[in-house]
């Protein structure tokens, strides 16, 4: 299958450049799972086998990075985004970068923050379900829907960073964090990686970005695509799609890219055709008169 276009022939995720995690480095354009067992967070079963395919497909189209978490799977935990990971990719491509995060824990009343007690044993759950020796890169992810402002984060990020001394973790990222959280994980160990809400539609997260830029950390916004729930069906978004012969979901993952050097794009998909889609968005050149039109759509661009 090959998302019907003229840019077939460009379908690989290297065309969107590369980001270093460290001693890494990836392509900017990457693959989020939370969409391969259900489509959201505690849903319904998707198809594995199709999730199995997604995968598969995803690094036949140069993607080397996956985002993914323990806590990503369907309403009865039959269908796990981990499991499948390991199940279509296992031996994995020498390149393939695989992130994952920690923080959260899950009861029946739904997630609550885990404490620095609980971080080792969701650090062994992702290795374990991955199998793998060693993470390439973990993110603390910390609070509900908005970073916990003024909440510490040393004593959980402290606990990662003897993980990752130990040998079980290659790089530490943080999730859900504002600048001062940043400024505080670093005092404690280097952070390759920041991963928070932000999408051409919600672009109120400059400062952590621009810390990311300013240091070389790259930053992998969440909901790249609005998470689904967004409406990316504004005029002038339409219009620059239009342009372009592109999607909006393409135009939305293009003005990601064209942001800042560091941003790394995660779409999430359970669909061949809507990933073959966003992985031709890496291909998309925006001109200064898109980035104009694409300004005025919320707050200024840069
Ligand atoms: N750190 C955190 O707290 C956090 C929170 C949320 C997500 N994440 C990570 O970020 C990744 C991306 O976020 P996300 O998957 O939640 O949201 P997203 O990428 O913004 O959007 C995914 C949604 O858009 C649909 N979609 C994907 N490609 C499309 C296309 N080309 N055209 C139309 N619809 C399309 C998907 O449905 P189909 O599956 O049907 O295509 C799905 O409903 C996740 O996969 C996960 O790895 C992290």
């Amino acid at each position: 299958m090959i998302f019907p276009n003229e840019r077939a022939s460009e379908l690989n995720a290297s065309r969107a450049g590369t980001v270093p995690l460290g001693d890494l480095t990836i392509n900017r354009l990457g693959f989020g799972a939370m969409r391969l067992s259900t489509n959201g967070m505690r849903g319904p079963s998707r198809d594995p086998e199709v999730g199995r395919a997604v995968l598969r497909h995803a690094v036949e189209l140069g993607v080397n990075h996956i985002d993914t978490a323990a806590f990503y799977h369907s309403q009865d935990g039959s269908v796990r985004a981990n499991t499948l990971i390991r199940e279509a990719l296992s031996p994995y491509p020498p390149d393939l970068v695989i992130a994952t995060k920690v923080g959260p824990v899950f009861g029946q009343s739904g997630p609550v923050q885990g404490t620095a007690a609980d971080l080792r044993a969701l650090v062994e759950d992702n290795l374990k379900a991955l199998g793998l020796e060693r993470l390439d890169l973990v993110y603390l992810r910390i609070g509900m829907m908005e970073p916990p402002h003024g909440e510490s984060l040393a004593e959980r990020f402290e606990v990662l960073a003897a993980l990752r001394e130990e040998g079980l973790i290659r790089h530490l990222g943080l999730s859900n964090v504002d600048t001062t959280h940043l400024a505080e994980a670093r005092a404690i160990a280097p952070v390759v990686a920041v991963q928070n809400h932000f999408h051409i539609a919600k672009r109120d997260d400059v400062a952590v970005l621009d810390a990311c830029a300013e240091n070389g950390i790259a930053f992998a916004p969440f909901f790249p695509l609005g998470g689904g729930w967004s409406d990316l069906n504004d005029p002038r978004l339409v219009r620059v799609a239009a342009r372009h012969d592109a999607s909006v979901s393409q135009i939305a993952l293009a003005w990601l890219l064209a942001l800042s050097p560091v941003t790394l794009a995660i779409p999430g998909t359970g669909s061949l055709v809507h990933l073959e889609e966003n992985i031709a968005a890496g291909s998309i050149t925006l001109t200064p008169e898109d980035l104009a039109d694409l300004d005025s759509t919320g707050a200024a661009l840069r």
